[in-house]
């Protein structure tokens, strides 16, 4: 019998964890969890399709869970059958029905983001919060575009969390001009108008993350993507269309196989295999940084599952050089740049991570976590306006530090793998938000060898 919602015994994580050296290279294979951002998408729009959505490889991360539970509040069917496949009975574009409760997104940005965008054209009112991060994020960057289709707001100061949303009774379509660089206030915009009358238009001046528009198109929403020179991508969703569900095959998340994969590039001897991992050509840019770094990365075995583009990393470990990153990579490895500069600390000579203004607003102030995380390290590292420089020393950073996570799973891991580099171990105050996004990732690094220790 398919249960509701619980995914079959999750990894319990510890709170502080300790990293140490290896005894011996890391080695084998792994396949990492499915995408977090496909995920998302895929629960949602299957929720909003008419018909069964099956969907192999879900992530069954604490964020993905969120958006099921949300979703199951406002009527949809989902459930997990006993094979793992997730199975969504959609209530039809504009069916959602008010939820009793506060909605709880806990830890996810995404969640609420685009929640908020398909909230917007749904005409009753929810209550949306989340935990002591998500509550500190700006919402802002949605409410803004979100109240001109005629949606209304009230949060606390700086449009945060907890919030009320009521969504327009008759939304009116807008064309959007992103001031940010950011896929979940497109996303948003975008899942706003698929419930509104008439072409609803994203302009996007730099390239971001495209699981929305590639997705949209696969349950028979009418979606034109144009380039225009010098403007960006011009993202029409003609609104009210006749949303069919569709199977999905969720490919495995390149951002969690990032830290696999650094780890087998900074443990001398290493040689391991990351099977199955998403390609998307908006999500690949740490591989370019680190085969500029001179990392030994194969890409084996391309091929295209669920309309997106996997292959499977052979990754081996050997010297890597400082490398000078530039802004307009960082819409394609936004959520890579804690293990980066991870990368960046165990290599030789100086890496310069630009225009990272965004790292800001993340689970955490990233940008100010990565730098005083390595610091402590015994890293030379500098933050000069919004850029990041790593000096790398070409030996092995000193470690021996405590690190706080602060509620952000991407530099709870990233400072794991530092640890299986450093001289001395390096301790993590709490492992548990890895949950939301990797909650197979102590499991899964220890079958490669490298066991994280809790602390006695
Ligand atoms: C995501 C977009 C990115 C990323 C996040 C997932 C998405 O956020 O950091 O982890 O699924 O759309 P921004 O859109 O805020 O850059």
């Amino acid at each position: 019998m398919p249960d509701d919602h619980t995914p079959s015994a999750p990894a319990k994580m510890p709170s502080a964890l300790i990293a140490a050296r290896p005894a011996a290279p890391l080695a084998g294979v792994a396949a990492v969890p499915g995408d977090k951002s496909i995920s998302h998408r895929a629960l949602m729009l299957g929720a909003l399709a008419v018909g069964r959505t099956e969907i192999k490889g879900l992530l069954e991360g604490e964020d993905v869970l969120a958006t099921a539970a949300a979703l199951r509040a406002m009527g949809a069917g989902i459930v997990r059958a006993e094979d793992g496949r997730w199975l969504v009975d959609g209530v039809g574009l504009g069916g959602l029905a008010e939820p009793d409760d506060v909605i709880d997104l806990g830890n996810s940005g995404t969640a609420a983001r685009l929640l908020l965008g398909v909230l917007a054209s749904h005409p009753f009112t929810a209550f949306v919060t989340g935990d002591a991060s998500l509550r500190r994020r700006p919402m802002g960057r949605v409410i803004t575009p979100l109240s001109r289709f005629g949606a209304q707001f009230r949060g606390r100061e700086g449009g945060r969390l907890p919030l009320a949303v009521t969504g327009a009774s008759n939304p009116i379509p807008i064309v959007y001009q992103l001031p940010v660089p950011s896929a979940q206030v497109k996303s948003a915009v975008l899942l706003a108008g698929l419930n509104t009358p008439g072409a609803t238009t994203v302009v996007e001046p730099q390239a971001t993350r495209d699981h929305t528009e590639r997705m949209l198109g696969h349950f028979g929403a009418k979606i034109i993507v144009e380039a225009e020179p010098g403007v960006g991508k011009r993202i029409t969703v003609e609104g009210q269309p006749e949303l069919i569900a569709a199977p999905i095959t969720v490919p495995g998340d390149p951002s969690s196989a990032a830290f696999p994969l650094v780890a087998a590039l900074i443990v001398p001897g290493s040689d391991v295999t990351i099977a199955n991992v998403g390609l998307n050509p908006s999500r690949t840019g740490l591989l370019l940084c680190l085969q500029e770094m001179g990392a030994d990365i194969a890409l084996e075995n391309r091929r295209e599952a669920g309309g997106e583009p996997v292959a499977d990393l052979r990754v081996r470990a050997g010297p890597l050089k400082g490398a000078d990153i530039p802004a307009s990579r960082a819409p394609s490895m936004i959520d890579e740049y804690p293990i980066l500069a991870v990368a960046a600390a165990c290599a030789r000579g100086r890496t310069v991570m630009r225009g990272l203004a965004e790292l800001r607003v993340k689970e955490s102030d990233r940008l100010a976590g990565i730098a005083e995380g390595l610091a402590r390290c015994g890293v030379r590292v500098t933050v000069e306006g919004d850029d990041l420089i790593v000096e790398g020393a070409d030996h092995a950073p000193a470690g021996g530090a405590m690190i706080e996570t602060q509620l952000d799973h991407r530099i709870a891991m990233a400072f794991l793998v530092l640890g299986l580099a450093a001289d001395q171990p390096v301790r993590i105050d709490d492992a548990r938000p890895i949950a939301t996004s990797f909650p197979d990732f102590v499991p899964l690094m220890a079958r490669l060898g490298a066991v994280f220790r809790e602390e006695a």
